[in-house]
């Protein structure tokens, strides 16, 4: 991972797309170790599922699920891939994915390029022997006519092979997707998932946007609560456009990096209110430093999840956050990450 500094300049020359291509296939040779020692101190239990340390991979850079494994052996405490839908698409005309390195950020409007269900089903059975937890993001086919028929269908198919299942509804690159955030139609949409879960499968977690209305939080909570949904993801990338400096500034889509990092910790902040702790948070957006993910867990958060940082920071980013964790527990003299959730 020292290493790092040197192949950035190499993969930066390259398409950002084509960079991550070649970033998987590079993982996929990667010798297969066991995952890191953590500190005992970031051991934590979220929704029933015992998590070595609370930094995970956030959905979108292993959709296929083709290298869950390698991104645990990194220091990952947790991966989720996906998103899956039930049927493989291509998504959205290329280029689509764009490096804002001024920024240290990336717009995509990827739109759920990905190759359905079972393909990675049959490759996440391979994974069942592995102890670390692989979550499973799922979503809605672009040219679905029953958006909330899929993720009844995702829940169903995926459900054996995930340790936790996130329905993801906040994606700016499927049209009309985010609607099913407005109260009526989540309601319509959990209560489907609540039916066609299986009472010993595993945690649901829901996935919003950072781009919500006041009373949004509230609503989202309530419903989410009364539907037995187990965590709430705050949150995906913004429409929204912070001031930006690179040239790809106004390319239509999801923003995420640095940038993202203030609007996500006040969208986790209204959660937290809205919720008062009862129904667990995972921070995410702009995360890149153990600053950041502490900052997350005072303002409510259980977990944390990145991906940004990792395309400018390298792939030992997990690790190092973990560790910086586990020293500020230390300095702050606390034994755990749960008995610093939501104190700030
Ligand atoms: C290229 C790219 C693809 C993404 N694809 C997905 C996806 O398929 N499903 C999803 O729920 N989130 C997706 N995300 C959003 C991330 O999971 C995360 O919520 C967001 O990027 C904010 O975190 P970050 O600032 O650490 O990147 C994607 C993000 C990026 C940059």
């Amino acid at each position: 991972m020292l290493l790092y500094p040197l192949i950035r300049p190499l993969a930066f020359a390259l398409d950002a797309e084509r960079a991550h291509r070649l970033t998987i296939q590079a993982l996929k040779l990667m010798r297969q170790h066991r995952p890191p020692d953590f500190p005992e101190s970031l051991k934590t239990t979220v929704a029933g599922l015992e998590f070595p340390n609370p930094v995970g991979l956030a959905a979108g850079f292993d959709k296929d699920s083709e290298v869950p494994e390698q991104m645990l052996t990194l220091g990952f405490g947790f991966v989720e891939v996906g998103t899956v839908t039930p049927k493989p698409q291509e998504g959205n005309p290329k280029p689509r994915l764009f490096r804002l390195a001024k920024d240290r950020a990336v717009i995509n409007r990827m739109g759920f390029n990905n190759q359905g269900q079972p393909a990675a089903y049959a490759r996440l059975m391979e994974d069942m022997h592995l102890p670390g937890i692989i979550g499973v993001n799922i979503g809605t086919n672009k040219d679905s006519a029953d958006r909330i028929a899929d993720y009844v269908t995702g829940v169903k198919a995926m459900a054996r092979v995930a340790k936790y299942l996130t329905i993801n509804i906040s994606s700016p690159n499927t049209p009309g997707l985010r609607q099913l955030q407005d109260e009526g139609s989540l309601r319509a949409l959990l209560s489907a998932v609540q039916e066609a879960r299986e009472p010993n499968g595993p945690p649901i977690f829901l996935k919003v946007a950072p781009d919500l209305g006041e009373g949004e939080p509230d609503q989202i909570v309530r419903v989410a609560i009364k539907h037995g949904i187990d965590a709430i993801i705050v949150a995906n990338t913004t429409v929204s456009r912070p001031l930006l400096k690179s040239k790809y500034r106004d390319e239509a889509g999801g923003l995420s990096g640095a940038p993202l990092k203030q609007l996500a910790v006040k969208a986790l902040r209204g959660f937290r209110s809205a919720s008062g702790g009862e129904l667990p948070l995972i921070g995410v957006g702009g995360i890149t430093t153990a600053d950041d993910a502490w900052e997350r867990i005072r303002a409510g958060a259980s977990l944390v999840q990145l991906y940004t940082a990792m395309v400018y920071e390298g792939p030992g980013i997990a690790a190092r956050i973990a560790r910086g964790l586990a020293r500020r527990l230390d300095k702050e003299g606390m034994a755990s990450i749960a008995e610093a959730v939501g104190t700030g």
